[in-house]
Parts: structure tokens; sequence; C-alpha cells
């Protein structure tokens, strides 16, 4: 699959196809995982694999009002032992300790979707509860919790985000509000390369919607 597909096609979802995961796709999804870019390459994350039903089902209920966890087919706990990377960073470690976890977890949710699955980030969770579930040491965070299956829903079509509308140039906030937050009326050079970009970006999106257009009605 296409990178960009892979991006644009990646949506939360609820509601998940009973359909198990194969080990051969989760290893896959795992070592795509681990490819992630880390703080002076120490690794920090570590994740663990939850299929069973009882534990999905406490796990349930360590995720605040989130029922439909427990019926996805995989849930994967993202985990962080700061302790080597403290020792090289001080202070430092634990914004490098979540965003090291943060690229494992998005590194995992491209992966899936080489497969047609999908990946929903859950962060809104009792941190003591999973610990307790899990058997995860107090000296270990839990990061996010990650529940993976093939989607039985198609996602609501959710606020499209411009890149323009996020994008400074150059300096934090463009000093002139009638160009919106970027002041390329200014320079051709690059309206003209995000021009291009935004085509090639619609071309891929295009084909994303011909090939999945039925099932995500998100790009319509
Ligand atoms: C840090 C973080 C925490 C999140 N926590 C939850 C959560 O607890 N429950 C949930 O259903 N979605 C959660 N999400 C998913 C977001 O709701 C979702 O990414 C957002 O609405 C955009 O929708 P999309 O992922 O389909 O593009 C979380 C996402 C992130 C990045």
């Amino acid at each position: 699959m296409d990178v960009l597909e892979a991006i644009f096609g990646r949506r939360s979802i609820r509601k998940f196809k009973k359909d198990t995961i194969p080990y051969r796709v989760l290893f896959d999804i795992f070592e795509a995982a681990v490819s992630a870019p880390r703080a002076g390459n120490i690794p920090s994350t570590w994740m663990v694999l939850i299929e069973s039903d009882n534990i999905k089902e406490k796990l349930k209920n360590a995720c605040i009002d989130q029922d439909w966890i427990a019926e996805a087919p995989v849930i994967v706990a993202v985990c962080s032992d700061i302790k080597r990377l403290k020792q090289v960073y001080g202070e430092q470690s634990e914004l490098y300790s979540i965003q090291n976890s943060s690229a494992v977890i998005q590194n995992m949710l491209i992966a899936a979707r080489e497969y047609d699955l999908q990946g929903t980030w859950i962060g809104a969770f009792s941190e003591s509860d999973v610990r307790k579930v899990l058997s995860i040491p107090k000296k270990i965070n839990v990061h996010a919790l990650i529940a993976l299956g093939k989607a039985d829903e198609t996602p609501k079509k959710i606020p499209t985000v411009q890149a323009t509308d996020l994008v400074y140039y150059e300096k934090w906030k463009a000093s002139n509000k009638a160009s919106k937050l970027i002041p390329l009326s200014n320079n051709p050079k690059i309206q003209k390369t995000i021009q291009q970009a935004r085509k090639r970006s619609q071309k891929t999106r295009d084909k994303f919607i011909k090939r999945f257009g039925k099932t995500i009605k998100h790009f319509k």
C-alpha cells in the first residue's frame, strides 16, 4: 500500500469485526512499531499484547465509559520504562519517552493499514487500574492502549483539517490575518510547490476513494 494511502485511510474505529488477527500480521505490525525513531537509539517503549476476553473485559473497566474496547480482537498496551533514558538525558527523558512511544504507536497504526486493519489510540484510562490488570510494576508508565482489528463501521466524517491551517511559514503566526496563517502570497515559488503537492495529495485521495470509498466515507 502507498504510504499516503495508508495515512489518509487511517481512522479511529469503535466497532470491530470478530476476525482474529493472525500472529504473522501482528508481528509485522510490531516490527514496524519498533522500527520507529527513538531518542539516542535507547529503547524505552515496551508493549503488552492482549487477546483473552477476560483481560479485555477488565481493561474495559479501566477505560472510563468505553465498553467497545472489549470487542476489539486485540489490545496492545504501550508502556514506557524511562530508566536508561534518564541516565543519558536526565529531565528531558520524560518528554523523550512520550515522543518515543508516540512514534511507536503511529508506526503501528500505519502498518495496520497494510492488512486493512484499523487501530484506535486510547488515552482515557486509569493507569493504576491498567497496571493492576496487566501486572505492570509501578516504575513503568502506561502511555496508551491500542485497540486493533477490522472495522465493522464507517467512521463518521470528521472536520477536515487543512495543512495550511496548521503550518506557519518561518515565524510563529503570520502577521497578516487575511492570508490566514501562511503568508505564501509573497512567495510564488513556495505557492507553486504547495499547489502541486495538493494536486498530488488529491490524486492519492481519489485513488483511495476508488479502492476503499465504499467502506470509508471520510474522503467524500
Ligand atoms: C493521545 C490520544 C488519546 C486518545 N484517546 C482516545 C480514547 O480514549 N478513546 C477514543 O475513542 N479515542 C481516543 N483517541 C482517538 C481520537 O479521538 C481520534 O484520533 C480523533 O478523534 C481523530 O479521529 P481519527 O483518528 O479517526 O482521525 C485518542 C487519540 C490520541 C492521539
